[in-house]
């Protein structure tokens, strides 16, 4: 262990850290709610939904009690909506397999739903100061920016090398300020763009700045190309309601509504037949459907959102849930469905 290293990095995190509230706290459900909400989005935009998400449920126990619906209704706008639905499982699993505390042991936080080496060290070391190095994204960059480290960071190789790695650098008695200043100072100052290293106490060691090339770490393997879909939506409405649907099939946005989707294999501007819903009541659609690209980590949705007005709406058909448009806040939907309702001023 470099103790050097690690005293220097906490000395710093001490002056210079922020102060967020799972910082301020031992208690193992609050951090893990704060690191699953952070996997998915940025301290400034993760704080109201920590906020949000320990209003509604300050102990795991109503968490666990809690309906699907309610939890993608918190969670909408993060995305990626299988850390919702995990979030669910953990917490009855924590209930009933561990009575509603999290385990103080890496292996078996680890056999939590949901919970991968990153927040099993980062729970291990934050409430229980454990010894088990975090390496997040903000890690990868710093550690690899300083020590010129050639190995993709998402390679098998390259994650192994890193956590090696952090875990040599650690002072196993201070795991948790370790953690949170390793994180602070990839966040803060070893940033992708434009970093802070005036600022930085490593600068005068750090081997990307050494030999000019900040910018070439940290380095990444071939990414596989995304895979193109094409969606066109529906909002099929008699001015008062509107026809949605839950997605259930194991696909992307499980377990969130979405407006008749009929999905087709090739880019094209004009609609597709229309869905039977809206052919009854003499469907009247516009010719210019608002247009989307939506980028997912492994998919691009190009969608096309058709109004389709009809003079009266019939009782709801096959799987169609049929909703005032004053109700729709009520359901969770992806972002992209969630900015065409704001564009049409429904919502
Ligand atoms: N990102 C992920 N975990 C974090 C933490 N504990 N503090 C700040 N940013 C984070």
């Amino acid at each position: 262990m470099n103790q050097e290293f690690s005293k220097n990095l906490r000395a710093w995190y001490r002056e210079n850290g922020r102060k967020l509230p799972w910082r301020t706290t031992k208690d193992a459900y609050k951090i893990w709610l704060s690191e699953i909400i952070l996997q998915q989005t940025r301290v400034n935009q993760g704080l109201p939904y920590y906020e949000k998400f320990l209003e509604n449920f300050p102990s795991i126990e109503g968490l666990a009690v809690a309906s699907e619906d309610q939890i993608l209704r918190l969670w909408q706008g993060l995305g990626y909506y299988s850390r919702a639905r995990n979030l669910h499982a953990a917490s009855k699993q924590v209930v009933e397999e561990f009575g509603g505390a999290f385990p103080d042991d890496f292996i078996k936080l680890r056999s939590i739903k949901g919970i991968g080496d990153y927040t099993a060290s980062a729970i291990a070391s934050f409430a229980y100061d454990l010894p088990h190095p975090v390496v997040d994204g903000n890690v990868f960059r710093f550690l690899s920016r300083f020590f010129g480290m050639d190995v993709p960071i998402d390679s098998t190789e390259g994650k192994k090398a890193f956590n090696a790695l952090a875990l040599e650098l650690m002072d196993g008695k201070h795991a948790a300020e370790h953690n949170q200043a390793m994180m602070e100072i990839g966040s803060l100052v070893c940033k992708p763009i434009s970093p802070n290293c005036d600022d930085c106490p490593f600068s005068m060691a750090c081997h990307a700045l050494i030999y000019n090339k900040v910018s070439d770490y940290p380095v990444k393997g071939k990414k596989l190309p995304s895979k193109k879909r094409y969606f066109h939506y529906f909002l099929i409405t008699d001015g008062i309601h509107t026809y949605i649907k839950r997605r259930n099939e194991k696909d992307i946005w499980q377990g969130l509504y979405e407006l008749p989707l009929v999905e087709v294999f090739e880019s094209t501007d004009f609609p597709p037949d229309i869905p039977a819903v809206a052919k009854l009541h003499q469907p009247k659609m516009n010719q210019h459907p608002f247009k989307r690209k939506h980028i997912l980590s492994h998919q691009e949705l190009h969608t096309c959102f058709w109004t389709v007005k009809i003079d009266a709406t019939h009782a709801p058909k096959g799987d169609y849930l049929k909703v005032n448009l004053a109700d729709l806040s009520k359901y969770a939907f992806p972002q992209l469905i969630v900015k065409f309702f704001h564009h049409e001023d429904l919502e």
